[in-house]
C-alpha cells in the first residue's frame, strides 16, 4: 500500500518543517514569553517548557522516528534500532513535558485536567506508550513469530499513524488554548505574537502531513515498499 512516489523528497520537506517548528517555538517561548525555568517565582517560565518539550521532544522526534525507515540510508535492522530509540526519547520528553504542565498548575494553584486538551493529552501519551511496548516486544525483543510479526505490522503502522496524528491535532489545540488565554488577558488579536503562535500550529500540522506522506510513499533504494516485519 504505497503511493507510487519516492519518499525521499517528502522526508526532506519533513526535516525542513521540523527545523522551522523548532525555530518558531523557540522565538515564541524565549523572545515573547521570557524563556524557561524549572524553579522560579515567575511560574510562566515553568509553563514555557511544556510547548517546547511537547513540540520538539514529542512531535518532532516522534515524527522523525516514524520516517526513519524512509529517511535513513542504513540497513533495516539499524533503522529499526534508531526507530525504537527515537520513539523512546520522544516518550520520555513527552512525559517530562506533561509533568511541567502539572508542575506549573500545582505551583500556581490552577486545577489539573479540566480541559479537552489535557484529557486527549493523557490518552495520547498512554496509547503511544502501549504502541512502543507492543512494537518492542513483537519486533525487537524477545520478538514474535513470523506470522505474528507479519500480521501485526499493518496494525502497527495504522495505529502508529493514528496516535501521531492525534498528537499533532492536540498540539494545535494546546496552542489555540494558550493563545486564547493570552488574548483574554489582553494580547492583541492581530499582533505579531498571535500570528507567530498560529503559524507555529500551521507548521506543526504540515509537519504531520509530510510525515504521513513519507510513510505512505516508496522507500529508498533497497526497493522495499511492501511492509516486511523482519
Ligand atoms: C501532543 C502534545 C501535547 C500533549 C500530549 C499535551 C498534554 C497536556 C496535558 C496532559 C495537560 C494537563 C496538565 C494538567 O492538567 O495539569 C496539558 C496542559 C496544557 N497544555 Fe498541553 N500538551 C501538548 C502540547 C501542547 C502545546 C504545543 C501547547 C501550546 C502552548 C500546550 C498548551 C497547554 C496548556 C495551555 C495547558 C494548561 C491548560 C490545560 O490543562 O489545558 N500543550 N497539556
Ligand atoms: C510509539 C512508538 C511507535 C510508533 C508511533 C511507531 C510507528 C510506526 C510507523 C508509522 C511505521 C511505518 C513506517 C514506514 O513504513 O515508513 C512503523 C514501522 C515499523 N515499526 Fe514502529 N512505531 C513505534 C515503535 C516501534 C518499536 C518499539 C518497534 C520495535 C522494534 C517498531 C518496529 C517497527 C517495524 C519493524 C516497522 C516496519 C518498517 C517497514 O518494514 O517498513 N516500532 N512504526
Amino acid at each position: 500500500m504505497a503511493l507510487s512516489a519516492p519518499a525521499t523528497p517528502f522526508t526532506y520537506v519533513t526535516h525542513f518543517l521540523a527545523i522551522a517548528g523548532l525555530v518558531l517555538v523557540l522565538v515564541w517561548t524565549l523572545h515573547f514569553r521570557g524563556g524557561f525555568a524549572w524553579d522560579a517565582e515567575n511560574k510562566n517560565l515553568i509553563f514555557n517548557l511544556h510547548p517546547f518539550l511537547m513540540l520538539v521532544g514529542f512531535i518532532v522526534i516522534g515524527g522523525e522516528a516514524i520516517i526513519s525507515y524512509k529517511s535513513l540510508p542504513f540497513r533495516k535492522d539499524v533503522n529499526k534500532l534508531i526507530h525504537l530509540v527515537l520513539h523512546a526519547i520522544a516518550i520520555i520528553l513527552g512525559i517530562v513535558g506533561i509533568y511541567t504542565a502539572f508542575k506549573y498548575h500545582n505551583e500556581s494553584g490552577i486545577a489539573n485536567l479540566y480541559s479537552l486538551h489535557s484529557w486527549l493529552g493523557i490518552g495520547i501519551i498512554v496509547l503511544y506508550f502501549i504502541q512502543w511496548l507492543y512494537g518492542f516486544v513483537v519486533f525487537f525483543y524477545p520478538g514474535g513469530s513470523g506470522s505474528l510479526r507479519g500480521g501485526s505490522l499493518p496494525w502497527h503502522v495504522v495505529f502508529g499513524i493514528t496516535v501521531f496524528a492525534l498528537a499533532v491535532g492536540n498540539a494545535s489545540l494546546g496552542l489555540l488554548e494558550k493563545l486564547t488565554f493570552l488574548e483574554s488577558s489582553g494580547l492583541a488579536k492581530y499582533g505579531s505574537e498571535a500570528f507567530l503562535v498560529n503559524f507555529t500550529a500551521i507548521v506543526t500540522i504540515l509537519f504531520g502531513v509530510f510525515v504521513i506522506l513519507s510513510v505512505l510513499s516508496e522507500g529508498p533504494a533497497q526497493g522495499d515498499h511492501s511492509y516486511s516485519a523482519i
